[in-house]
C-alpha cells in the first residue's frame, strides 16, 4: 500500500469511529430515521472533506482530536446533500455509494426527512468543537452555517436544476461549481484551520486552496460521470448527460476539461507553500484527486 492509500485509511477509520460515537444510536426512537442516516453515512464514501479538515488542522501545527468535530460535522452535511441531490425530484438516482439510495430504501418521504435529521445533527455535533483563542464558537458556526445556505452549497443546488437543459457559459459553470462543491471543500479545511488557531494569512492559504481544489474536484467528478463505468463510481454513470446537465465535459469537451483539472489542481499546490513540509498531507491528497478513478 502506497503511504497515502495507508494515510487516507488511517483518517477514515478515525472519522468513522468518531461518527459512530455521534451519531444517535439505531435502537433510538423512532428507529427508521436514525437507521436511515447510518445507512447513508457508513454506506462507504471516501471521507475527503472530513480528511481535509484533519490535514488542515495538521498543517496549521494543530491536534487532530480538537478537529474531529468540525470532520464530522462536514461529511454529515455532505451526506445530506447526497440524500436530497438523489431524490427523484433532484437528480433522480438509484444508487449511491454502492448501494440503492436512500429513497430506494425508505421511500421518498422519509429520505427528505433523514436528510433533514442529517443537517440538523451535523450543527449538534460541530457545538463540541473546542474554541481557541482567535476562534469562538460563533465562528465555527456561522463558518458551517454560511457554507451549507442559500448562497452557497444551496444556491449552487439551485443553479444546477435551474442550469438543467440549458446552454450555459462557462462562467455560469464556474459559479454552480464554486457554490454547491467547492464552498464544503474550503469550509472544511478552514475549519479545520480554524481548531488550530490558524493565523489570518494560514486561513487564506487555506481558502486558496480549498477554492481552487473544489473546482477541480468538481470537474474531475463531472468527467468520471463520462469515463467511468457505474460500478467503478457506486453510482449510476452518464447520469449528466442523460438529463442535459451544464457540465465541464458538456461545454469544453473531455480533453480541454482533464487540462482544467490539472491547471486548477496547480494553482490549489501552490497556495499550500507556506505551510512546508506540514502540508505534505494535503498535497498527497491534492495529486490523489486529480488522478482518482472514483
Ligand atoms: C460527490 O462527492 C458529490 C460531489 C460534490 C461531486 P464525493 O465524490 O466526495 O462522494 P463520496 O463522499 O466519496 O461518496
Ligand atoms: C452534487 O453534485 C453536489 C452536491 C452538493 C450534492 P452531483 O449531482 O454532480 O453529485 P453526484 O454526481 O450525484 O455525486
Ligand atoms: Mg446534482
Ligand atoms: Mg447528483
Ligand atoms: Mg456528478
Amino acid at each position: 500500500m502506497s503511504a497515502l492509500k495507508a494515510y487516507l485509511k488511517k483518517q477514515q477509520v478515525l472519522v468513522d469511529d468518531a461518527l459512530n460515537k455521534f451519531l444517535p444510536r439505531v435502537t433510538v426512537r423512532p428507529k427508521t430515521v436514525h437507521q436511515g442516516m447510518r445507512y447513508s453515512i457508513f454506506a462507504g464514501g471516501k471521507r475527503l472533506r472530513p480528511i481535509l479538515t484533519l490535514a488542515a488542522a495538521e498543517a496549521c501545527g494543530g491536534e487532530i482530536e480538537n478537529a474531529l468535530p468540525p470532520a464530522c460535522s462536514v461529511e454529515i452535511m455532505h451526506t445530506y446533500s447526497l440524500v436530497h441531490d438523489d431524490l427523484p425530484s433532484m437528480d433522480d438516482d438509484d444508487l449511491r455509494r454502492g448501494r440503492p439510495t436512500s429513497h430506494k430504501v425508505y421511500g421518498e418521504g422519509m429520505a427528505i426527512l433523514i436528510g433533514d435529521a442529517l443537517l440538523t445533527e451535523a450543527f449538534t455535533v460541530l457545538a463540541h468543537t473546542p474554541p481557541t483563542q482567535r476562534y469562538t464558537l460563533k465562528d465555527i458556526l456561522l463558518e458551517f452555517s454560511e457554507c451549507g445556505g442559500s448562497k452557497k452549497l444551496i444556491g449552487g443546488q439551485v443553479l444546477d436544476l435551474e442550469g438543467e437543459g440549458k446552454d450555459l457559459t462557462r462562467a455560469q459553470l464556474v459559479r454552480i461549481h464554486e457554490n454547491k462543491t467547492a464552498a464544503l471543500l474550503t469550509t472544511s479545511l478552514r475549519l479545520g484551520g480554524m481548531t488550530a488557531n490558524a493565523t489570518v494569512r494560514q486561513l487564506d492559504a487555506l481558502t486558496t486552496f480549498g477554492y481552487n481544489l473544489g473546482l477541480a474536484f468538481q470537474v474531475i467528478d463531472d468527467i468520471l460521470d463520462v469515463t467511468q463505468s457505474t460500478e467503478q463510481l457506486g453510482k449510476t454513470a452518464g447520469k449528466d448527460q442523460a438529463v442535459d446537465k451544464a457540465t465541464y465535459p458538456a461545454i469544453l469537451g473531455l480533453d480541454k476539461s482533464k487540462k482544467e483539472a490539472a491547471r486548477l489542481t496547480k494553482k490549489a499546490l501552490s497556495s499550500l507553500e507556506i505551510f512546508g513540509k506540514k502540508a505534505q498531507h494535503l498535497e498527497a491528497i491534492a495529486h490523489y484527486l486529480l488522478d482518482r478513478e472514483f
